[in-house]
């Protein structure tokens, strides 16, 4: 009785890259250093001119607007969407939300219903789950492979073992970089259609491809399954994460209930729904796109392979997004010592993160709150001289651990 907070609310894990920020914070101040910060989960780039002016032109749009968003931004993201993923969306199938967060988390409120089931593939957003809970839904994590890729036949028997109401994984991963196979998307395609569920496809880091490659979309399978939600958006792409705007984009049954809910609760601003549709639409933007992927390759190229180079860290090459995941617990149990003598152990993935934090002065992601506590997360999201001094750091506090 009386005024107390909800179960679903106490339950919530605060973001673990929240409370990172504040730690980076103290260690800077304790230490009198500056800390080289690998854990961006955004690019390190602006939006271009052309966009940053459409943003205050949109200011006269001050009326509040219609509920799935401004007509001509759907019917664009319909159109955008097809052309790059071979799908066959109608505007009336978009609706825009406030950021691709918000999407996922009105996408489960729409199909969930008290306890079912979702099965998230592992290593996942630390989002997924906690936005599952918040729906009042039961997440379920399934481990990949070893090599961080989809484990389809676990997938499929958590599948029927917890009879889910819906599959949800990204591709390009975060934390990965993992590009998803289109032999791998058809086997997600496969398991959701046997089993009757929702597909739920979040492809926000899908202009992330590197090699010159193009990362796989859900519907560029060969028979993609008509129960699939793409969650997108351009704060990735566009450099524009703090303007908040991401879609779905679904069956219209889905999108119809979606709409519902968001005229209770909220949907983006007009005028960043306008200078959205600029962006969309800039070949400036684009080029501007294209020049950060080529950036986070080098970026890449560079740090894994120097990662790869110190003993007892082991980390694939990520494929796409703007990540690396680095497999460190072959360093687990090693202890470092400050200049009082005092010595710590590294126990787990947020133990090599505080270590990485005051004796490399770099701040990464511990990779438990992304389901793998082997792993921490780099972002590649960073200038070159940052990539370098980092991992310079790295490797000197790393050859000073000891048993
Ligand atoms: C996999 C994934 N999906 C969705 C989002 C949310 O993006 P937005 O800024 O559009 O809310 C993020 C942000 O980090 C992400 O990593």
């Amino acid at each position: 009785m009386g005024a107390r907070l909800s179960e679903i609310a106490r339950g919530v894990t605060p973001s673990a890259t929240l409370s990172l920020k504040t730690e980076i914070a103290r260690v800077e101040k304790a230490y009198g250093v500056s800390i080289i910060d690998l854990t961006a989960g955004q690019p390190d780039v602006g939006p271009t001119d052309d966009v940053l002016a459409a943003l205050s032109e949109g200011g006269r749009l001050h009326k509040y607007g219609p509920i799935p968003g401004e007509p001509g931004l759907r019917s664009l993201l319909a159109e955008v969407t097809n052309h790059e993923t071979g799908s066959k969306f109608s505007a009336d199938q978009i609706v825009v939300t406030v950021g691709a967060k918000s999407a996922i988390d009105v996408v489960m409120r729409a199909i969930l219903d008290p306890g079912d089931a979702v099965v998230i593939l592992a290593p996942y957003w630390v989002t997924y789950p906690e936005v599952v809970a918040i729906a009042g839904g039961s997440p379920v994590c399934v481990a990949s492979r070893a090599d961080l890729r989809p484990d389809l036949q676990k997938t499929a028997e958590a599948v029927s073992r917890n009879r889910a109401r819906a599959l949800l994984y990204s591709s390009p991963s975060n934390p990965t970089g993992v590009v998803y196979s289109r032999e791998e998307l058809e086997g997600l395609s496969r398991i959701a259609r046997e089993a009757d569920i929702w597909l739920i496809a979040d492809e926000v880091y899908r202009t992330f491809a590197f090699d010159g490659g193009t990362a796989p979309s859900i519907f560029s399978t060969v028979c993609p399954y008509e129960n699939t939600v793409l969650i997108d958006g351009p704060s990735k792409r566009f450099g524009i994460p703090g303007w908040r705007l991401g879609f779905i984009a679904g069956p219209q049954e889905l999108t119809t209930a979606v709409s519902a809910i968001l005229g209770h609760t909220s949907n983006p601003p007009r005028p960043i729904q306008h200078a959205v549709e600029v962006a969309y639409r800039s070949e400036q933007a684009r080029e501007a796109t294209r020049t950060m992927v080529r950036r986070y390759q080098q970026n890449r190229d560079l740090f894994v392979e120097g990662l790869n180079g110190i003993a007892g860290i082991t980390c694939p090459l990520p494929e796409g997004a703007f990540y690396c995941f680095a497999d460190v617990s072959a360093l687990y149990g090693k202890v470092y010592t400050y200049d009082d003598d005092r010595s710590e152990t590294v126990a787990d993935s947020t133990g090599f993160r505080n270590f990485l934090l005051r004796k490399a002065f770099v701040a990464a992601v511990e990779g438990g709150p992304f389901g793998m506590d082997t792993h921490m997360r780099f972002s590649l999201a960073v200038s070159e001289h940052d990539c370098k001094a980092a991992l310079e750091n790295i490797r000197k506090a790393v050859s000073e651990l000891h048993d």
